[in-house]
């Protein structure tokens, strides 16, 4: 079987789109049309953040409920005085540490974070992308940029230019091209607006990184402890592929496996080798025993497995230490169904 490893063309600047696509693409952004472009994370579906016409394309582009809010992209960290108020010493803090980086702070809003970008709510997420592309985009633009994931409402988010062509094609002009994503998942949420500090959305930018430059306590996503996530049943389904999503245990993958009838296909995705002699007909994507790595191909591993049609795709539960909390929060909303 193949694998999307061997498939995979090699991170190279040569496909990364010119300068002049860029500036074009800041043109069309400035005259109110959508633009996809490339982040360190994922994909992003990008509007005029004060164009209320922009949003709402971009809200009936992608689906999305419009009550959800969407992250503000800014191309340096002065921007964020334009896009908030009363901002704590721990924005300029942590903007300094790991911006631009796969982080989005969430803080007071100012006027000029409408409610169509804030979904109604008192604050705005804000984030400065680590991407050459995504960033010469921004500085060009001038303005923030709001980005959510450049995926359909409740589809896997995108990592290469391919895949947001894929969910959008011709419905999108615009998709500039920055090779894939290097971190994988999307962005490490941070609320500031708050007594306490919150991780809202783990990424891989971990707790213990944030904590070792604020010298403070940061909390995890409610309902998260240290060596748990959520109960299943409680996580929305958010990053779902049409097959469905089976998480099996590490302890009883082989007991698992071997149970398969013989005419089960499916797709799987395991830190471990494909057994000799399996039963059943299985995509083995083979996943990185590293949680840096993993994540960096886990969106490209599930798309590549949901486009051979299994019957199921069955994903081996991932180590339950904290630098794989993402990955596990991922895999948990791919595994929920409505
Ligand atoms: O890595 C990322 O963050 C990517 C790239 C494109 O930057 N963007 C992304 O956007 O993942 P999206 O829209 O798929 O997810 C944004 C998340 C949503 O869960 C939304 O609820 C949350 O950010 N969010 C945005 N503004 C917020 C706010 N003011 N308060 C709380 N959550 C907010
Ligand atoms: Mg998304």
């Amino acid at each position: 079987m193949t694998s999307p490893e061997s498939a995979r063309p090699p991170l190279s600047p040569d496909r990364f789109s010119t300068e002049a696509e860029i500036l074009a693409a800041a043109s069309l952004l400035k005259a109110g049309d959508l633009v996809a472009f490339p982040t360190e994370t994922v994909y992003g579906l990008g509007a005029d953040a004060e164009n209320p016409e922009a949003l709402e394309k971009l809200y009936a582009l992608k689906g999305r409920p419009r009550n959800h809010p969407v992250i503000v992209h800014l191309a340096s960290l002065g921007q964020i005085a334009d896009w908030a108020v009363e901002i704590p010493e721990a924005a300029w803090t942590l903007g300094k540490a790991f911006w631009p980086g796969p982080m989005t702070l969430v803080l007071k809003r100012s006027a000029r974070a409408i409610d169509a970008v804030t979904g109604g709510q008192n604050t705005v997420g804000l984030r400065i992308p680590a991407h050459p592309v995504a960033l010469r985009l921004l500085e060009t633009f001038g303005g923030g940029v709001a980005a959510p994931s450049a995926n359909r409402f409740g589809r896997l988010s995108p990592t290469t230019a391919a895949h947001v062509r894929a969910d959008f094609g011709s419905e999108l002009a615009t998709v500039l091209d920055g090779g894939e994503s290097q971190v994988g998942v999307e962005s490490t949420i941070i609320d500031l607006s708050g007594d306490e500090i919150r991780i809202l959305r783990p990424g891989m930018l971990g707790r213990e990184a944030v904590e070792a430059v604020l010298r403070r306590p940061v909390m995890l996503p409610q309902g998260y402890t240290d060596n748990a996530v959520r109960a299943p049943g409680t996580l929305a389904s958010h990053y779902a592929p049409l097959s469905p999503v089976e998480l099996v245990s590490s302890d009883s993958f082989e007991s698992y496996l071997a149970r398969l009838g013989r005419e089960a296909v499916v797709g799987v995705l395991a830190r471990r080798a494909r057994p000799q002699n399996l039963a059943g007909s299985a995509l083995w994507v083979h996943a990185a025993a590293d949680p840096v790595t993993y994540a960096q191909a886990l969106y490209t591993n599930l798309r590549y497995l949901d486009s051979q049609h299994p019957d199921r795709i069955l994903v081996e539960a991932v180590p339950a230490e904290e630098a794989w909390l993402a990955i596990r929060d991922r895999l948990q909303r791919a595994s929920v169904r409505d």
